[in-house]
Formats: C-alpha cells, sequence, structure tokens
C-alpha cells in the first residue's frame, strides 16, 4: 500500500504537466510569431510607449509578446488587424478581465456620453498666464489640466470643480495632483499580480480587493472616494435645482438628474448607476486633453515656424469670425484647423495601447504581410477563443507603412498636403486615421468635445502668447497612466511641462 501512494506522487505529477502542456501548446497558438524573448514574466506597464516602438520596429506589426503569469499576446499595430478586432469583430474583443479591474481602480464601473465647449476656463487660464506681464517658465501641464477640469465641470456637469481658482472646493483638483504617475510608476511585482489575479475572481470580490489599504491600491481607492462624494454632490445640488423648475437646459447632468428621479423603472437610474458614469467623466474627460495639449504646446516651443503659422492661421480664422460680426468662432470654424491638431493626436497619442481579450476562435486578418519565426509569410492570424490582445495605438500611430518614412517626426504638413491618402487605405479611428481616440464600439465617446476643446484652448494661447523650450530641461514621454511629459532627471512621480510663457 504505502509503495503504492509513493507511486501516486510522480503519476499525479506526470498527469499534472501532461496537462500543463496541452494548455500550453494551446496557448501558444501564435508560437510562430517573432516577438521578444519569454524571460520576463511580469508585464510592466510602464515599458510601454518606447517599448511599442521598439517591440515593432524589431519583429513587426503582428507579433508575439507575453503577459504576467507568462502569458502569450498577441501584440499588433496593423490598420486591418486594428480594425477587425476594434470595428468588425467588436463583440467578440472585450477588454481582459485584468483592464477591467484597472479601469475601474481608475475610473469606477461605467463610461457615458458628453458634448459642450469650455471658454469661461480657457479664458480663466490665459489670465493666470498673463500675472505679471512678464516672460516666465511655466508648467503648461498643470494649468491645462485646472482649465480642461473646470471645462468639463460646466460642460458634462453644471458644476464649479474651482480648479483654476484653487479654492477651498477644489478637492478633486487637489485628488488628481500626479494621481496616475503616483500609481502607475515604479510598482513592485506584487502589485502588477495581484491585480492580474483579480481579474479571475468575480466582480463583488474585485470590489473588496481594489481597496486594499496598500500602495497604489490605497492611493487610487482615497481618490475614488473623494470623486464620488463630489459626484453625489453635484447630483444633490442639480436635482434641488431641477425641483425648483431651474434644471441646467442641455448639460449630460440634467439628463442623468431626470433619469434619476425617473419613476419609470425602464429610465430609472439610481445614484449608484450615476456616479461611476460621472467619474469616469472626471478623469477621462480632461487628464487626456490636457496632456495632448500640453504636448502639442511642446511641439510648437520645438518648432516656431510651425507656431508662426498656427498663429497666422488663428489670426486668418478670427478675421473671418469678425467680418461676420461675430465674437466667438463657430464649430465650423475650428474645424477648419482640424489637420494642424491631427498630428499632435497621431504623434502624441496618449493612450498608448489597449487589451482586448478574443471570446471565440476567430482569424485576424492583417495589412502588413508578417514574417514568422520560420521564416515564412501569413496575411492573417487564427486566434483561440481566449487569445489577449495587445493593440498598439502607439505603434499604429507611428508607422512608416502608414505615415510614411518620417513617421518618427512631428509634422504637421503631413495632413495638409493629402499625400497620405494611397497608404491610408484601411479606415480605422474616429478622425483622419488616427487611432488616439481608439476606434469602433468602444471608442472615445468624448473625442469631439475634446478636439473643440483643445483647440479653443490653443487659439486662446496661441493668439496671446509665445511658447519656447525652457533651457537645460529635456523632456520625454514616459507611460505614467497616460503617456505623460516628464523632465529628465526630475521627480518621476510628477508629470510636468515647463515652457516659457511670453505674452504677445
Ligand atoms: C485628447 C483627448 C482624449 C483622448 C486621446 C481620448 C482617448 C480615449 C481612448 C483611447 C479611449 C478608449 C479606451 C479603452 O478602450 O479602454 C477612450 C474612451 C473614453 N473616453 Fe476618451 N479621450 C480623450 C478625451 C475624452 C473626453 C474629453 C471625454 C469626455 C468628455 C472622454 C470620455 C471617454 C469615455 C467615457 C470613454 C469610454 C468609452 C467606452 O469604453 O465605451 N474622452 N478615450
Amino acid at each position: 500500500m504505502p509503495s503504492l501512494l509513493l507511486l501516486a506522487g510522480p503519476v499525479l505529477l506526470t498527469l499534472w504537466a501532461i496537462h500543463c502542456m496541452i494548455r500550453r501548446s494551446k496557448r501558444h497558438s501564435i508560437d510562430y510569431l517573432p516577438g521578444p524573448s519569454r524571460k520576463t514574466y511580469f508585464f510592466r506597464p510602464t515599458e510601454f510607449g518606447e517599448a511599442d516602438l521598439n517591440f515593432t520596429k524589431e519583429y513587426g506589426a503582428a507579433i508575439r509578446t507575453t503577459t504576467t503569469f507568462g502569458r502569450d499576446v498577441l501584440f499588433t499595430s496593423d490598420p486591418k488587424a486594428i480594425q477587425y478586432i476594434m470595428n468588425t469583430s467588436g463583440y467578440n474583443f472585450p477588454k481582459p478581465a485584468d483592464r477591467r479591474v484597472t479601469l475601474e481602480m481608475a475610473t469606477g464601473r461605467g463610461p457615458v456620453w458628453a458634448e459642450g465647449t469650455a471658454r469661461e476656463a480657457v479664458t480663466k487660464t490665459r489670465r493666470d498666464f498673463l500675472a505679471n506681464g512678464k516672460p516666465q517658465v511655466v508648467n503648461v501641464l498643470t494649468k491645462l489640466h485646472r482649465t480642461t477640469l473646470d471645462a468639463i465641470g460646466e460642460a458634462a456637469f453644471g458644476y464649479n470643480f474651482h480648479a483654476i481658482d484653487q479654492k477651498e472646493e477644489s478637492v478633486l483638483a487637489k485628488a488628481y495632483d500626479n494621481l496616475l504617475p503616483k500609481s502607475s510608476m515604479h510598482r513592485p511585482d506584487f502589485s502588477l499580480i495581484f491585480e492580474t489575479f483579480l481579474g479571475f475572481l468575480p466582480s463583488w470580490l474585485v470590489k473588496l480587493g481594489i481597496t486594499v489599504p496598500v500602495g497604489r491600491f490605497k492611493l487610487l481607492s482615497n481618490y475614488m472616494r473623494v470623486a464620488e462624494k463630489v459626484a453625489q454632490e453635484i447630483i444633490d445640488k442639480q436635482t434641488d435645482l431641477y425641483l425648483k423648475g431651474k434644471e441646467g437646459s442641455k448639460d449630460v447632468m440634467s439628463l442623468l438628474v431626470r433619469a434619476n428621479l425617473s419613476e419609470d423603472p425602464r429610465t430609472k437610474l439610481s445614484s449608484k448607476e450615476i456616479i461611476p458614469q460621472m467619474t469616469t467623466l472626471f478623469l477621462a474627460g480632461h487628464d487626456t486633453a490636457a496632456t495632448t495639449t500640453a504636448w502639442f504646446l511642446y511641439e510648437l516651443a520645438k518648432y516656431p515656424e510651425c507656431q508662426t503659422r498656427i498663429r497666422e492661421e488663428i489670426a486668418a480664422v478670427k478675421a473671418v469670425v469678425a467680418e461676420r460680426g461675430d465674437t466667438e468662432p463657430t464649430i465650423a470654424d475650428l474645424d477648419g484647423m482640424e489637420y494642424t491638431l491631427a498630428e499632435t493626436l497621431s504623434f502624441h497619442g496618449i493612450v498608448a495601447n489597449l487589451s482586448r481579450e478574443a471570446t471565440r476562435d476567430d482569424v485576424i486578418p492583417l495589412q502588413f504581410p508578417q514574417k514568422t519565426r520560420y521564416n515564412d509569410t501569413v496575411t492573417s492570424i487564427p486566434v483561440r477563443k481566449g487569445q489577449y490582445t495587445i493593440l498598439s495605438l502607439f505603434a499604429y500611430n507611428r508607422l512608416t507603412q502608414v505615415w510614411g518614412p518620417d513617421a518618427d517626426k512631428w509634422k504637421p504638413e503631413r495632413f495638409l498636403s493629402g499625400s497620405l491618402k494611397e497608404s491610408q487605405k484601411v479606415n480605422v479611428g474616429v478622425i483622419v486615421n488616427v487611432m488616439s481616440f481608439s476606434s469602433g464600439l468602444r471608442s472615445c465617446v468624448g473625442w469631439r468635445f475634446a478636439v473643440l476643446e483643445m483647440q479653443a484652448i490653443l487659439m486662446e494661447f496661441i493668439e496671446k502668447f509665445e511658447f519656447t523650450l525652457a533651457p537645460n530641461v529635456e523632456i520625454y514621454p514616459a507611460f505614467a497612466g497616460l503617456m505623460s511629459p516628464m523632465v529628465r532627471g526630475s521627480n518621476e512621480l510628477a508629470a510636468e511641462m515647463p515652457l516659457i510663457v511670453k505674452p504677445l
């Protein structure tokens, strides 16, 4: 009997090993694709960006990388593959569980829709720049964060966050202060493993898990408490106004308040359902636009001739507006300036990549044939149910096959010349084929708002100020939740964009 027991151990171990090998061989259905070595078993989000470009340059636009727990990832920047995953077969490629955990920590549960403009906030920041009338080094990113937070507050919620004034009430602005860099940079392996592990748990346990009071989890759950409190205050204030017959007419909030008060169970939304939608908008609606605009100002500071050209373009638009007898440009006027912005959206897409997971066996088509490890070429990639996929928006936006041999250079003329038409054979994204707002079913709901808002900001700022690079300051993009500007050799837990601002 004891000898039987002794035998059982090795047999069980062998069976387990065979089971693992079978699972592994299934998992490795994309093993024939080239890619970096598997020695890094933990997926480090801070490596996004530069790594996206290096992988793509070295191995191609559809390759294999590895994520936490050694899981094989189809890593692609191929336009047709992205179009297939995000648009054509979008329902079959939802966000993987571990990414949903990350999003829940930063935004709560649930996105929503928004439109509007932001003039008051922009004007206030412009006055703020002018405080002493002399050229000065300004961290324009902080100013832009406050501008865009107040703008989304006014436009979507009819609420003043007082971010620009920095009044007592600006608790949300304070809670946001470098929240993403602090919670994304230098994460220990434990934190990465724990977050991936949470993705395997039922959602009620995830909710509990993300409140563990350590590191990134503590930081984000403290922030979420503030955001939820502010959201509740807005609901209370707007409900009160609505009941007094003074509801804001077109902001998103008045729609939510009406849904909250609805007697009809089909249209009723509880506060529990509304709050995550609001906290999603708080974050998605301001940090993104602020960071993109900061990169734009950086490029204009680097290329003064482009700054002059844009200033002339703004002056021309303003002259047309004045001739019409208007005081403000219309949306059509702003749309006329779209292409300058497109290069920043493309070159400085601040969401580096997105993850998706196949819910069924599928075949992903490729636009650019991919060389395999065995030196043959494939034009599509069969994937099994469960295949983890990373779509590199960052690498796609700089793909030479799409944007030309100088894709790694900031070049606004790219969108003016019309020379891209031939290479842009696949329609992806929501605007001029750039992927910065994602594409298809889950693309950015605020892209239109963001484009108009950024143009409104740029019009005010570039007309009134000249931006130049601060001496001896090297700025680089770091993955800090978003592709954020950081100063080489400075605090890595703070995103910043110091530029010299001179009133004109
Ligand atoms: C330059 C500015 C912006 C950029 C680059 C940007 C980019 C993106 C990207 C790449 C996604 C897809 C995320 C994913 O699939 O996980 C997204 C989603 C989203 N964005 Fe934006 N965004 C910007 C501004 C805004 C603004 C101003 C708002 C709100 C007014 C907004 C609201 C949202 C929401 C609610 C989603 C979630 C949509 C969904 O999952 O169905 N974004 N954005």
